[in-house]
């Protein structure tokens, strides 16, 4: 076969996860180009790897909507999910674009790409925080990549430099399961402004923590009658695992920042209202963020 052309992507979110994926792809050969609202210099930034690999420097051309002259054919979304629609329609995607999404939550994107476009949706459980130019790689965990479909030419290279970069048949189940995670410990410890592992130590907390993770469960089993509809014990994992961790809907509100909940606990609102379903807790913690 004769070697494929690693793609050239344009990448919207140079944060923290937007700037690990562009580290790899560029490892990889593939070339990345940061799209920012006004014209800046280019990014020049760390990565700091918590495995002892330690640090990385990476430069990365910067450039604006109104500067692209040709259709984008590869796109990296990886900005949080409320600035999606204001990044990305200002873009000139062409009609059979490629479109990564690597962000949590779902939906993002809905209606905001040409019919013909390739939506692949990421999942990733690594893990990055710091400032926009110190990124600490914390966790280097699983990544899923997948569209229903078999994987692009481009990805078994691209999987060779991404650390347990996976294609998988499956992508919508790791994205609810991840999703489950999100709505049932992002809010509660936003709300609360507690660490993760608070979550499984105080009790009214858990039962909260166990009602949202039973309504989204039985709204997924209602979307799909396969899904096991049994997420208590793995949200319980995560929760143990990242017990010391501020979620990043805390960090958000923490912050004063816009957070994700339109696109986790808000896509559980919106499928049990075309479905019939009622969500009573997963609707009192949206309405309280929403209040902030
Ligand atoms: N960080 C993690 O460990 C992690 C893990 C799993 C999933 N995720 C998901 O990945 C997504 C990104 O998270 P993150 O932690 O990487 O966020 P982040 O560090 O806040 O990065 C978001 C980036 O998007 C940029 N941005 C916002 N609006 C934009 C616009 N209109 N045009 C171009 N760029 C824009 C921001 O630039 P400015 O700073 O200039 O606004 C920022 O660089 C989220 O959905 C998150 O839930 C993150």
């Amino acid at each position: 076969m004769p070697e494929v052309q690693p793609p050239h992507w344009v990448l919207v979110g140079a944060g923290h996860i937007g700037t690990l994926a562009a580290a790899y792809l560029r490892a990889a050969g593939h070339g990345v180009t940061v799209i920012r609202r006004a014209a800046a210099a280019p990014i020049d930034t760390t990565l700091i790897f918590a495995d002892g690999r330690g640090t990385q420097r990476l430069r990365l051309p910067v450039t604006t909507p109104e500067s692209i002259a040709k259709p984008i054919t590869y796109l990296l979304v990886a900005c949080k999910t409320p600035y999606t629609e204001a990044a990305v329609s200002p873009l000139r995607l062409a009609d059979t674009a490629t479109v990564v999404r690597l962000q949590n939550g779902i939906g993002s994107l809905d209606n905001l790409l040409p019919g013909g476009a390739r939506l692949i949706d990421a999942v990733t459980t690594s893990a990055v925080k710091g400032t926009p130019e110190r990124h600490e790689v914390v966790a280097e965990n699983a990544t899923w990549f997948g569209d229903g479909g078999a994987a692009p030419q481009w990805f078994e290279g691209l999987a060779r430099h991404w650390p347990h970069l996976e294609w998988t048949g499956a992508i919508r189940q790791r994205q609810w399961q991840k999703l489950v995670a999100n709505a049932a410990i992002n809010p509660l410890t936003a709300l609360h402004d507690v660490p993760n592992g608070q979550l499984l130590e105080d009790e009214t907390l858990h039962a909260r923590m166990a009602a949202i993770v039973r309504e989204a469960d039985n709204l997924l089993t209602a979307l799909d009658s396969d899904w096991p509809g049994d997420s208590l014990a793995s949200v319980e994992a995560v929760a143990r695992a990242t017990a010391g961790n501020t979620s990043s809907m805390r960090a958000d509100v923490q912050r004063g920042a816009t957070t994700e909940i339109d696109a986790i606990n808000g896509w559980l609102l919106e499928q049990g209202a075309r479905l019939g379903v009622d969500l009573p807790i997963n609707r009192e913690v949206c309405s309280a963020l929403w209040e902030r």
